[in-house]
């Protein structure tokens, strides 16, 4: 029997249905809000409470601190498949044969030429410029190189934009990095896998052969998979609503990326090092940082600390915190931040303040850590959380599509002023 929550507005009692998913989730249904209570309407601060469509991507349940993409646990994707995999099944919803794979690579391949005078608007960027603002306009000058829009309606030209711009993407997010850093850019190397590529495209010296390393390339398919969805999260939200005006992918993703820039969201994770780097010439001091995060006068937050949905513990952060002490193990290194890190989740997790409000580590909390150890400078860590959020971004923005989902636009609760006459300027 379908369910039905009863709303009394203005002694009027109206009827909503109750939507159920596949996980039992429940979904009071407003579509009817506003014509049937004669324009009344919901307000909803951050959506703490709002869902904005209906999606068969990712399913988490931040009680339980599950997370799956299309049916799959994060666990298994993150030990059992690679990032290409997981980009092509939370894409097209099912993991592919080997023959869809191979296609799917070698059609990657071929799109991943970017315009050499996409280098002009890289060059007139200063070196100072954050990597994030470099790669959102670049992505969106992407749309001025590839000028044709998306017909959605055809599978081919869908393909054709997914595998274009996964191609691509890579080839910016090298370019960003080398050209603050001074190397010569290049378009990498075809004959390797795609994660292969990319740690070439970013390392490469023009003076010596790039030698892969397994460690690294291992860590960094982890962390891009266990990055690559997060159902509604501010910079997927921000994909689908500016894809909800028909705005091409390109400028979708890019107005994605600088929704993902913040502190708050994707940009914690360089906000965490440099926390902990703070800490560290601080003397390591983790109490007093502690105390800091928890005095309400006092604006520090602990970065990579608290979740909007996970209130138990983020499942990508356990696992990334295995994988920090086994790449930092591997490779020989010791890090004198991830025993801070270590103390700070330990101080945390027994601390009341905490514990009250249910504030766990989160993914960003030690992929900061795996990434210095793989050379990557701090400011590019963002930069790689992008990489591995563009599938669920692309995939994301394809449902949204392909359910010709209406345009976004929230309603508000208007509170200024009420009408007032105009007063000529000597007036007033
Ligand atoms: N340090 C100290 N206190 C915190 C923290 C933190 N990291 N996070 C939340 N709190 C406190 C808040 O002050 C608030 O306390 P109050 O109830 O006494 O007022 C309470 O916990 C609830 O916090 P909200 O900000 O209301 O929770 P919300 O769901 O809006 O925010 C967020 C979630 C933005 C992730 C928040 O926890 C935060 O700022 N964390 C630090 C930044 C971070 O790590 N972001 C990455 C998130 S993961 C990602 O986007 C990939």
């Amino acid at each position: 029997m379908s369910k039905i929550a009863t709303l009394e507005v203005n002694g009027q009692k109206h009827e909503f249905p109750i939507l159920v998913g596949s996980e039992n989730e429940s979904a009071i249904n407003i579509k009817t809000l506003r014509s049937v209570t004669g324009g009344v309407t919901t307000i909803d601060p951050g959506y703490k409470n709002t869902g904005s469509c209906e999606s068969s991507i990712t399913f988490l349940d931040g009680e339980k601190g599950i997370l799956r993409y299309r049916g799959y646990s994060i666990e298994d994707l993150a030990e059992k498949a690679d990032f290409l995999e997981v980009a092509y099944l939370l894409i097209f919803g099912e993991l592919p044969t080997q023959e869809q794979l191979d296609k799917f690579h070698s059609d990657i391949r071929e799109k991943s030429i970017v315009d050499d005078d996409v280098k002009k608007i890289l060059d007139a960027f200063p070196k100072t410029a954050h990597p994030m603002g470099v790669l959102s306009s670049l992505t969106s000058a992407l749309t001025a190189f590839n000028p044709s829009s998306v017909n959605v309606d055809s599978e081919e030209d869908m393909y054709n934009s997914v595998v274009k711009i996964l191609g691509k993407f890579p080839v910016l997010v090298a370019w960003t990095m080398r050209k603050k850093h001074g190397l010569p850019l290049d378009y990498g190397d075809n004959s390797l896998g795609y994660v292969e590529n990319v740690l070439k495209m970013m390392f490469k010296k023009p003076n010596e052969e790039y030698v892969q390393n397994q460690i690294l390339v291992d860590a960094l398919d982890k962390l891009l998979i266990l990055h690559a969805d997060h159902e509604q999260n501010c910079s997927t939200s921000t994909v689908r609503i500016v894809g909800s005006s028909h705005a091409g992918l390109f400028a979708s993703l890019s107005a994605g990326i600088s929704a993902l820039w913040g502190p708050l969201h994707g940009g914690a994770n360089q906000a965490v090092l440099e926390m902990l780097e703070a800490i560290k010439e601080d003397g390591g001091d983790t109490k007093k940082y502690m105390a800091k995060a928890k005095d309400k006068s006092d604006p520090f937050r602990l970065m990579g600390f608290g979740h909007r949905v996970y209130k138990n513990f983020d499942p990508r952060a356990k696992i990334i915190k295995k994988s920090a002490d086994e790449v930092l193990g591997d490779l020989g290194i010791e890090d004198p931040i991830l025993d801070i890190a270590k103390g700070l989740e330990k101080e945390a997790l027994e601390d009341q303040y905490f514990v009250d409000r249910k504030l766990y580590p989160n993914v960003d909390f030690y992929s900061g850590i795996i990434y210095r150890a793989m050379g990557i400078p701090t400011d590019m860590f963002t930069v790689m959380f992008a990489l591995g959020r563009l599938p669920g971004w692309i995939a994301q923005w394809r449902e949204m599509r392909l359910r010709k989902e209406p345009i976004g636009r929230p309603r508000q609760l208007y509170i200024g002023e009420t009408y007032r006459p105009f007063m000529t300027i000597k007036k007033r």
